[in-house]
């Protein structure tokens, strides 16, 4: 089968060459000439474990190439992926421009009885509006389907390849029945269900998976208080199998770009339909306000950062990624400068700081990146722990102990031995352990 998947967005890539890998001819898409150029070349604009293997087996076998011409890609296609973006405005509402002008684009070309399928997350219910646009376009029955995407990044070669589901969402058997053999290699649970349905699905899997998140930085919170130790309350609670003890560690809250987005989107929807106290509005303002609160409680502990050196760890919103949108870092970075620190220390594996959109910041030259971890933490007063790369994990904290300073660390992401740490003279500060409260 020949498939377009227009979008060379992390989705729209692994996307692309995991069909190519399961022996389709694919087009890859985009308007971005540059990042087309670099794509057929094997060059990825952004780190994705596996992913640079992917394409280029892809480009080898010739079942992979990547282009801007649509002219070209959808005539020869009989299933076209969109997988553009859909940011959302600070009300929430949102931004369908990329994903019109793609479908827009199509019409033009569309052959009979071929396919699109919508991977962007999209409003449930905008079907009857695309279909209606494209249908003034071309002559051609227009077959929409949703299949929206389960993938998290720096996991999204091996996600794609072994999916947890494949929703289809689609009243069309014929389109079903094309898209199901199309999905079946990859071996997992395949539904159909309603356009409607599938894109509601997607915005409320991601919103049940922010919901655990901020339940547990709540309770980390109330930990904070009572002598209770979140992660010993986690344990205990996991057995019990309709909670579990997967996807709900605490930390600064969650970011990237899909749950903060997908969670303000509900609220606003939530709010144009009439419901205007809604739980969205209420987990979106927490997760916002959480990384101040938790830094204010820090500075009382440590007795204020004026005029400190501070290494802080960990640039991207998680590990095994160079995405930064949302990350923690950049709220950390400006609040620490608003409290007057002298220097900052970052370090990453992956991110560089010219590339965050913290370059442009005013008091950029107090900020520098560090090769590596030793190099970020030398002589600094303060150490945050903001991201669990492995490497930063696994770093002995302990070499690095300033014994002619009351160095403090902060572990984020309740990473650290409280007590390898205490007895390297840390001040060790985490989320929710009692060690906060019982060791000072
Ligand atoms: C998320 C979903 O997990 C995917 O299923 C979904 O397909 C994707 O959004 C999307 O809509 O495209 P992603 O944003 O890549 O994937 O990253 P996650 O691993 O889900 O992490 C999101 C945030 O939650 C991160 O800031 C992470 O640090 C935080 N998190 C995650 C926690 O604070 N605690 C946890 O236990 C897990």
């Amino acid at each position: 089968m020949t498939i377009t998947v227009i979008g060379t967005g992390f989705v729209g890539v692994v996307t692309a060459g995991v069909f190519a890998e399961l022996g389709h001819q694919v087009y890859g898409l985009d308007i971005d000439q540059k990042k087309i150029a670099s794509l057929n070349q094997g060059d990825l604009p952004f780190f994705e474990p596996e992913l640079k293997e992917l394409v280029l087996a892809g480009l080898q076998t010739k079942r992979l190439q990547f282009t801007t011409d649509y002219q070209v890609a959808i005539p020869d296609s009989q299933v076209i992926f969109v997988c553009v973006g859909t940011p959302s405005a600070d009300s929430g509402a949102v931004d369908l421009t990329y994903v019109e002008s793609a479908l827009l684009e199509v019409a033009k070309y569309l052959i009979p009885e071929a396919i699109v399928v919508v991977k962007s997350t999209v409003p449930p219910g905008s079907f009857d509006h695309f279909a209606k646009i494209m249908q003034e376009v071309t002559k051609v029955p227009v077959a929409l389907a949703s299949a929206p995407e389960f993938l998290r990044e720096g996991s999204a070669v091996s996600e794609t390849r072994h999916p947890s589901r494949v929703v289809i969402g689609t009243t069309d058997d014929r389109v079903f029945t094309i898209l199901r053999n199309l999905h079946q290699p990859l071996g997992a649970p395949i539904l159909q269900i309603s356009p409607a349905s599938a894109q509601m699905g997607k915005y409320a899997a991601n919103a049940y998976l922010a919901t655990r998140i901020t339940f547990i930085n709540q309770i980390a919170d109330l930990c904070q208080h009572n002598g209770a130790d979140i992660e010993e309350v986690i344990k205990s609670m996991g057995f019990d199998p309709r909670i579990g003890n997967h996807f709900w560690y605490p930390g600064l809250g969650y970011g990237g770009s899909c749950f903060p987005k997908d969670v303000k989107e509900l609220a606003y929807f939530s709010r144009t339909v009439g419901y205007g106290d809604n739980w969205f509005n209420s987990m979106q303002e927490f997760n916002e306000g959480r990384i101040t609160r938790i830094l204010d409680d820090v500075l009382v502990k440590v007795g204020g950062v004026d005029g400190q050196k501070i290494a802080v760890l960990g640039l991207s919103f998680k590990p095994n990624t160079d995405d930064t949108r949302e990350a923690p870092a950049l709220k950390v970075i400006p609040y620490l400068l608003q409290k007057g620190v002298a220097q900052i220390q970052v370090y990453d594996p992956q991110v560089q700081l010219s590339r965050t959109p913290f370059a442009n910041h005013s008091e950029i030259d107090q900020v520098n990146q560090s090769t590596n971890i030793a190099q970020a933490c030398q002589d600094a007063d303060g150490i945050i722990l903001l991201i669990e790369w492995p490497e930063i994990v696994e770093f002995e904290y302990s070499q690095i102990r300033n014994k002619s300073k009351n160095q403090w660390l902060l572990d984020a992401r309740n990473q650290l031995d409280p007590q390898a740490l205490s007895d390297a003279g840390f001040q060790y500060l985490s989320i929710g352990r009692t060690w906060n409260k019982s060791h000072e």
